[in-house]
């Protein structure tokens, strides 16, 4: 065998192997956005920050049961959560809804996930299925104020 055809298979089995790692790559990006999906915030509509407490579905943060599933409206405002207690059953499909009236919040439910920049007036809209039983805390992680440190609040999922 002379030189070249060596020189040759190696090139080959490298082609291949950049290939392959190709193919890998793909299916990792298809397993990222199926396995995600629900918990990458939408941004879906816009409301006057002055008017999140006073008008509209904001202005009743609940949590509505849709069948076996769940919305809520929620507020991230300074500093804390509105609803501030969310019970929800293990496997139900919860939609938040979130917007702040007044600066930007974190929303992020460790354990998920869920993360989602508020933006006063955006809102913003994720899903998700809770498979555990347990208490899930809501933490803020955006910088908003003196506040900040203590914005917290939780979901509750139930059997
Ligand atoms: Cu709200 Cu930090």
């Amino acid at each position: 065998m002379d030189d070249h055809s060596i020189i040759e298979r190696y090139e080959r089995a490298w082609i291949f192997f950049g290939l392959g790692m190709i193919v890998v790559f793909i299916l990792l990006i298809g397993y990222t956005l199926v396995s995600s999906r629900g918990s990458i915030p939408l941004a879906v509509g816009q409301v006057n920050a002055s008017e999140v407490r006073t008008q509209g579905e904001f202005a009743n943060p609940r949590v509505e049961k849709v069948g076996r599933d769940y919305v809520v409206y929620m507020q991230a405002f300074a500093f804390g959560y509105l609803p501030a207690d969310i019970r929800v059953k293990k496997g139900a499909k919860v939609t938040f809804y979130i917007t702040s009236p007044d600066v930007l919040h974190g929303f992020n439910i460790e354990r998920t996930n869920i993360n989602v920049e508020v933006i006063p007036g955006e809102i913003a809209k994720v899903s998700q299925v809770f498979n555990q039983t347990g208490e899930y805390r809501i933490l803020c992680n955006e910088y908003c104020g003196i506040g900040h440190a203590s914005m917290i609040s939780k979901i509750t999922v139930e059997e």
